[in-house]
Formats: structure tokens, sequence, C-alpha cells
């Protein structure tokens, strides 16, 4: 199970201390969640603060597009240091073509679905996609609850996967993960969860991450 922490719920004036804190934690990936104030209520970064990170981290960094219309910065994020670059088909006109300049520009193309959003509009953009972002909270904002009907979607896609032999696409979730429910998520067929307030808000780092990382690991 890859284990994404959201520096969202990070101290931002400390970001590069606590970006090396997480990773000497155990952390597998960074992830940077960039809003628009459009695409969802909330203004966060953008991406200076990718091409900062990438300068204080080996760690891929795993950036979460929710804004409007993402065509117009994937080039800039891939330049600056992004490893994974995922946007919302719902902020897509042209999901096809988004996802087609992801992967000309360098990085791996990952789409997000927001709770509310049916699986089928992805059906035609598999070959595009390296990643599928199920959110299981409505984008915005850390420390929101789970939504367990995530947990259907995660297998439903599963299977759509299977069915197109394209298992290798991993299944990321974001949004409400922790020690408690990662083990049902993974047991749902997650191969990477993200995980903010839940790795945050504790004082040793190190101990949430190494209980989802034990809790997953029984499943398999
Ligand atoms: C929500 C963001 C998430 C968020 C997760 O809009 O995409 O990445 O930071 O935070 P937690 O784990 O606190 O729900
Ligand atoms: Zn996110």
């Amino acid at each position: 199970m890859i284990i994404a922490p959201s520096i969202l719920s990070a101290d931002f004036a400390r970001l590069a201390e606590e970006v090396a804190a997480v990773e000497k934690a155990g952390a597998d990936w960074i992830h940077v969640d960039v809003m628009d104030g459009a695409f969802v209520p909330n203004i966060t970064i953008g991406q200076p603060v990718v091409r900062a990170l990438r300068k204080v981290t080996e760690l891929p960094l795993d950036v979460h597009l929710m804004v409007e219309d993402p065509g117009r910065y994937v080039d800039e994020f891939v330049e600056a240091g992004s490893d994974w670059l995922t946007v919302h088909a719902e902020a897509c006109t042209h999901l096809h073509r988004c996802l087609q300049q992801i992967r000309a520009a360098g990085a791996k193309a990952g789409v997000s679905l927001n709770p509310a959003t049916p699986l089928s509009v992805i059906e035609h953009v598999l070959d595009e996609v390296d990643l599928v972002l199920i959110m299981s909270v409505n984008p915005g904002f850390g420390g929101q609850k789970f939504i367990p009907e995530a947990l259907n979607k995660i297998r439903m896609l599963k299977m759509m996967l299977a069915d197109e032999g394209r298992d290798d696409v991993l299944i990321q979730v974001d949004g409400g993960v922790g020690p408690a429910n990662i083990g049902e998520i993974a047991k749902a067929g997650a191969g990477a969860v993200v995980a903010g307030n839940a790795v945050f808000s504790q004082d040793d780092y190190a101990v949430p991450i190494k209980q989802m990382k034990q809790a997953a690991a029984q499943i398999a």
C-alpha cells in the first residue's frame, strides 16, 4: 500500500521540515492538494510550491489538481516536478486530451472522481490513465469524514479495470483515510491512499503511517 501524506494538513510555515519528517516516518509519496477557489471552495497552493518541494525531497510528488480547466496548467506542473499529476474528470471538457497532455509532458496521468460522479465517465479514457483517484470526501478541505459508499466504487472500479485488462492502473483513495478504515479500503482494491489529518494530527508521524501499513498488509 502506497501511503501519501497530504501536506494540506501540514504546517505551511515549516513545509520542508514537515516533508522531511513524513519522509523519515515512512511515507511513500508526498500528496500536494492544489485548489483554485472555483472548482472547490478553497484556495491552497500552486506550481511554485511544487518546484520548491522538488528541491527538498526525493519522494515522488503526487499532485492533485482541484482546478477548473486543468489543461491550462498541466505543462507547468510537470515542469515544476510533479511525478504523478491527477485532474478531475468533472473539471475537464476534453478529458482525453488533458490526460494525453500529462503523459506527453512526462508525468504519470491520474483522473479523479468526486463522490457523486459515476465510474462510467472514465470508461473511454482508460487507455490514457495510470491512476484513478476515488474521492471519499467532497474535495476542498482536509479532516472530513470518509464516505462509506466509496468502498463500493473502489470494488466496481477494480472489476472494471480487470475487464479492460488494465490491472496495472493504480487505484488511489483520498479523504478521511486513517488506520481505522485502511483495512477495508485495501480489501476493496485500493493500492494507494492519501492521508492528511490522520498523519499530521499526531505528534509522531511514524505511528499512523506504520499502523496504516500494517493494517493494509494484513489484508493482502
Ligand atoms: C481533499 C483533499 C485531500 C485531503 C485529505 O480535498 O484532496 O487530499 O487533504 O485530507 P484528510 O486525510 O484529512 O481527509
Ligand atoms: Zn487530495
